[in-house]
Formats: structure tokens, C-alpha cells, sequence
């Protein structure tokens, strides 16, 4: 699959990064961001992504069906699989993403290939190779092209039927176009009513959209006790049915503090009603938005929760 995204396909160098956990990452020049946070590929799938996905909750023998949005080099996918195989669980996996390069050099890197178990490596190999893999894990294929294109041929086969849906899109900041209320509910679709969508994001104008796009909200990891040191949270998790929250758990309830950064400026949804708007066009339109928006001021909150200084 091709797309006709305005931006063109799979464009702009990937230079190399080594992470502090050590694990092999990229850095795109065409979006100006890294793959990974600084602190580790790897940690960051099994943080991020595994964790809060609570596969204790499947029994043995399921088949799990799960989209992984922006595979990248294919970190929280080869993690959930690791994660899943010893609880007899196995995978009926869909992937989209815009550019096959970046698998193809992590498996080109020692480093990354050493992370991971033979069959895990065949199956991010045969995905590389033929676009689609099958074996002990279950099965998959990807969809190469814009995501915005690539997911509504999903909908016929996977509305209402996903477990899982991992979203690791580069920033709002730097690829809107994966953040847009629209995108956000297409994603929402896919999921069983106790299915969840997980993402490192907790920008409150990606928590809204999901909010409007019907979803319940819970808090990755973290602590709500530590604003200042930025360890309040690891990203978000959303689902149709309430989700299983405790204040110390993996899946935490908003605080206070994340529940009145969604009443701010900050929460003005990314919007893209065709599909086709370009990063700075989706930008702009927020701004705009924000603009004219009578919801209170993301500086007072932040003076409020002691957040100046902070990103
Ligand atoms: C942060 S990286 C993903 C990291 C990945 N999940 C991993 O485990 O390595 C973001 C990915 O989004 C992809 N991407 C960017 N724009 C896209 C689009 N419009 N549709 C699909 N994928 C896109 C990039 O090619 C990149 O691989």
C-alpha cells in the first residue's frame, strides 16, 4: 500500500542512537525527533507497553488480536510477543507504519539482535522480508504507507474485535497528524469493550481526544506524587469499559492534578476531519482553536501544580 499523505513516504535519513538501558534506537531527521526516550528502547516497551497490557488477564490459550501503530524497529511488538509466549498466549497481529527502513536496521544492529530470542528475530526477519509472519506466536502481516490511509482497510475485519492497540507515533508536536481526534477515534474502534489502547503520551490534547472519542481513561505508571521530577507518568491507557485502576498500580486513575490539565488550553484536540491536513495546516488549526477557546490557562495550572521549569 501506498498513500497519497503530504508528506512524502519513508524520506529522510535515520541516524543511529544508543539508549541508556544500552538498547539500539533512531533518530529521524525528517521529523526531527528520536524513536525512543533517551532512557532506553527497550525499557520503554516493556514500561510502556507490556506492563500495562496485563497479559495475566488472558487465560492460556488465547489469541490475542493486537495493532501496532508506528512498528518502528518493532521494540513493543518483539516485547509483547516475549512477553505472551509463556503465558501460552499467542498473536493475531496487524502493523502499520509509513517507512520498513527503520526494522530493517535494527536488524541489521548486534546490539538489537542480541535482545531477543530466536524466534522473536524470525519473526521481526520474516516481516521485514515478506511483509508477514507465522509461527509458534500466532501470525501477522504489516501495512506499509500513511496510518491514516492503512487503517481504515482495518475496520471491516477488526472493529470491535482488537485487544491491544499500541500507539508509538513520534510527539503531537511532531507528527500531529497520528494525534487528531479522528485518527484517535478510528483507533478507538478497533478495541473489545475491555480492550486497550496504549501509548507513552500523556499530552492532555491527546487524553481529550480519546475522552471524545468515548474511551475511559487511566494513568501509566508513575507517581502522582512526583510532578516536579517528571515521574508522574509513563503515558495513558484507554478503553471503552472503565479500566482497572489503583493509586500504586500500573494503571493508575487521573489525578487531580492530570484530571484539570484536561479543563485547560492544553487539551485542545489535534483536529483532521479528511484525513489529509499536513503537520503545520493540523498545528495551526489548534492554535487557532486554542485561540478562541474559553477553557482556562495551561500556565495558571501549571503555576498551580508547581510544574514552571518542567516539560
Ligand atoms: C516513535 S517511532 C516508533 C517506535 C516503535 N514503536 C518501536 O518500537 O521501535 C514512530 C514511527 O512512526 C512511523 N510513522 C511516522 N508517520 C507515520 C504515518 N503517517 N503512518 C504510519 N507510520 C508513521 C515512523 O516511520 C516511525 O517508525
Amino acid at each position: 500500500m501506498t498513500s497519497s499523505g503530504c508528506r512524502p513516504e519513508a524520506s529522510g535519513s535515520l541516524a543511529p542512537r544508543s539508549t541508556a538501558d544500552g538498547s539500539f534506537s533512531l533518530f529521524s531527521e525528517r521529523f526531527n525527533e528520536g524513536f525512543h526516550s533517551s532512557s532506553g528502547a527497550y525499557g520503554e516497551a516493556l514500561a510502556k507497553f507490556v506492563a500495562p497490557a496485563q497479559l495475566e488477564r488472558f487465560s492460556p490459550g488465547s489469541r490475542l488480536r493486537v495493532v501496532d501503530v508506528c512498528v518502528g524497529l518493532g521494540y513493543n511488538s518483539a516485547a509483547l510477543i516475549e512477553a505472551a509466549a509463556p503465558r501460552g498466549l499467542t498473536l493475531e497481529w496487524v502493523g502499520l507504519e509509513l517507512d520498513p527502513r527503520p526494522l530493517a536496521l535494527a536488524l541489521a544492529a548486534p546490539s538489537f539482535r542480541s535482545l531477543w530470542q530466536h524466534d522473536t528475530l524470525q519473526v521481526l526477519e520474516q516481516l521485514g522480508d515478506q511483509g508477514r509472519w507465522q509461527g509458534r506466536h500466532g501470525r501477522g502481516r504489516w501495512w506499509i504507507g500513511d496510518a491514516r490511509r492503512t487503517l481504515p482497510l482495518l475496520a471491516s475485519e477488526l472493529n470491535g474485535a482488537c485487544d491491544l492497540v499500541l500507539h508509538d507515533a513520534f510527539s503531537p508536536g511532531h507528527c500531529p497528524e497520528l494525534w487528531s481526534l479522528e485518527f484517535l477515534a478510528g483507533l478507538g474502534a478497533l478495541l473489545k469493550p475491555d480492550g486497550r489502547l496504549l501509548t507513552y503520551c500523556a499530552a492532555a490534547a491527546v487524553r481529550k481526544g480519546l475522552q471524545l472519542a468515548g474511551l475511559q481513561l487511566a494513568s501509566i505508571g508513575g507517581s502522582a506524587e512526583q510532578p516536579r521530577q517528571r515521574r508522574w507518568c509513563q503515558g495513558t491507557a484507554a478503553s471503552p469499559d472503565p479500566l482497572p485502576t489503583s493509586p500504586t498500580g500500573v494503571l493508575r486513575p487521573l489525578s487531580p492534578m492530570e484530571q484539570e490539565h484536561l479543563a485547560t488550553r492544553a487539551a485542545e484536540p489535534y483536529r483532521d476531519p479528511d484525513g489529509r491536513a499536513d503537520a503545520l495546516a493540523i498545528a495551526a488549526a489548534r492554535q487557532e482553536a486554542q485561540r478562541h477557546s474559553s477553557a482556562g490557562s495551561t500556565s495558571a495550572w501549571r503555576r498551580r501544580w508547581g510544574l514552571e521549569g518542567t516539560t
